[in-house]
């Protein structure tokens, strides 16, 4: 029986929400942020914290790293220690931090494309290229070229690999396979891995994610992943993650980076939401990702009404990536209309370079009835943009 109400339709406006604060008549279903109130406990530990009426600085005390710990072993069957761990005020911190203190100026940084684009800020706002090993496409399905990614790795300047386990946006869950022949390339080439495991707890009922530092010694050795509560329980507002590197070496290098670039202290409500979550988020989550694979299986369905366009195969995270290939070469353009034909406010496919140029990312964190509302805004865009052209 489920105990969590994700058809409830809160009203998010005027809440300064990035996602959110749009036209009247816009329904954004863009940003990677679910409009879901949370696991209740989480809403809890922070009214306790907040009635204690003093907020100073805080430190990361023993609960933050059992709850972490406890949560991976349990779910992921993998067994971090805790001095792999470190705080950071989110991911996107951390990659910038990590960025700037393992590699140096004017290095490659290598993605595979389509990718979340906030890797580019990170790698170019620093100096360093952003190489890209574009992700083969074929009859809509996604998959990794590893001579593709060879030749990208070998380039001398290459030190990073920014993996995206699973992958936002093409919803892809890489296989402890593909995992460990990434570690071997990276190693033969010296390049360090930064997996971004984010997304890694919003998969299909019947998937499961792989850490990347689990696959085996040589993955442990040469990555540092990067994990958070923050999409999975969406809390992404009270900018909290960790980081995990279990190589010593490494390790001492990225705490340092973290340390001076002021990212690795939390707010004083970013561990109790954490610590709530991976301790009494189970059945929350459990039903989160039934009630999502739900909202994916509707849009699949109602895209049979849209036969060109085409629909990725989705096996983690709640972005669905649509093909609309056969009916524009602009999908930021096609957003754009739709946007304005109709106010549903989508992301666009180019931000996210590969072969994104054609397509647009839905987010499906919604209630049932704001996903259909959404669908049919997306049908009357795409049908009033095909009798434009
Ligand atoms: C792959 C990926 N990494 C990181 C983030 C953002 O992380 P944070 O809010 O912790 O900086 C997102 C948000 O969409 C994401 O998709």
């Amino acid at each position: 029986m489920s105990m969590y109400d994700f058809d409830k339709l809160t009203n998010r406006r005027d809440t300064d929400s990035l996602k959110w604060d749009v036209k009247e008549n816009e329904l954004p279903m863009w940003v990677a942020d679910m409009d879901f109130e949370v696991l209740p406990d989480i809403t809890e530990a922070i009214i306790r914290r907040a009635e204690h009426g003093i907020f100073g600085y805080s430190i990361i005390p023993d609960c933050w790293y059992d709850a972490i710990i406890a949560w991976w072993e349990k779910r992921h069957g993998f067994q971090m220690k805790k001095e792999w761990l470190c705080f950071s005020t989110g991911i996107v911190p951390a990659v910038s931090s990590i960025v700037k203190r393992v590699t140096n100026i004017g290095d490659n940084i290598a993605v595979m494309t389509p990718v979340y684009d906030i890797f580019f800020h990170s790698i170019e706002n620093f100096g360093r290229h952003t190489l890209e090993c574009p992700l083969s496409y074929d009859d809509g399905k996604y998959s990794l070229d590893f001579y593709e990614l060879e030749r990208v790795l070998s380039h001398p300047l290459t030190t990073m690999l920014i993996l995206c386990n699973p992958h936002n946006p093409v919803g892809k869950i890489w296989s402890k396979e593909e995992l460990r022949k990434i570690g071997v390339l990276c190693d033969k080439y010296g390049v360090t891995v930064l997996s971004d495991e984010i997304h890694c707890d919003i998969v299909e009922p019947d998937k499961q994610y792989t850490p990347f530092a689990s696959v085996n010694d040589l993955c442990k050795k040469i990555s540092i992943s990067c994990i958070s509560a923050s999409k999975s329980f969406n809390i992404a507002g009270l900018q909290s993650a960790a980081v995990s590197i279990p190589d010593p070496i490494l390790r001492n290098k990225v705490v340092r980076g973290l340390n001076s670039d002021e990212v690795a202290e939390p707010n004083c409500f970013a561990v109790a939401a954490t610590v709530a979550a991976f301790t009494k988020g189970e059945k929350w989550l459990k039903e989160l990702n039934e009630y999502i694979s739900e909202n994916k299986k509707t849009v699949k369905k109602f895209l049979s009404r849209l036969p060109m366009l085409r629909l990725s195969d989705s096996e983690a995270t709640y972005l669905l990536w649509i093909d609309c290939g056969k009916i524009t070469s602009s999908g930021e353009e096609l957003a754009e209309f739709i946007r304005k034909n109709t106010g549903l406010y989508l992301s666009a496919g180019n931000q996210y370079r590969g072969n994104g140029n054609a397509f647009v990312r839905m987010n499906v964190a919604c209630p049932k009835k704001r996903l259909e509302e959404g669908l049919a805004l997306f049908e009357k865009g795409i049908n009033n943009y095909i009798c434009k052209k």
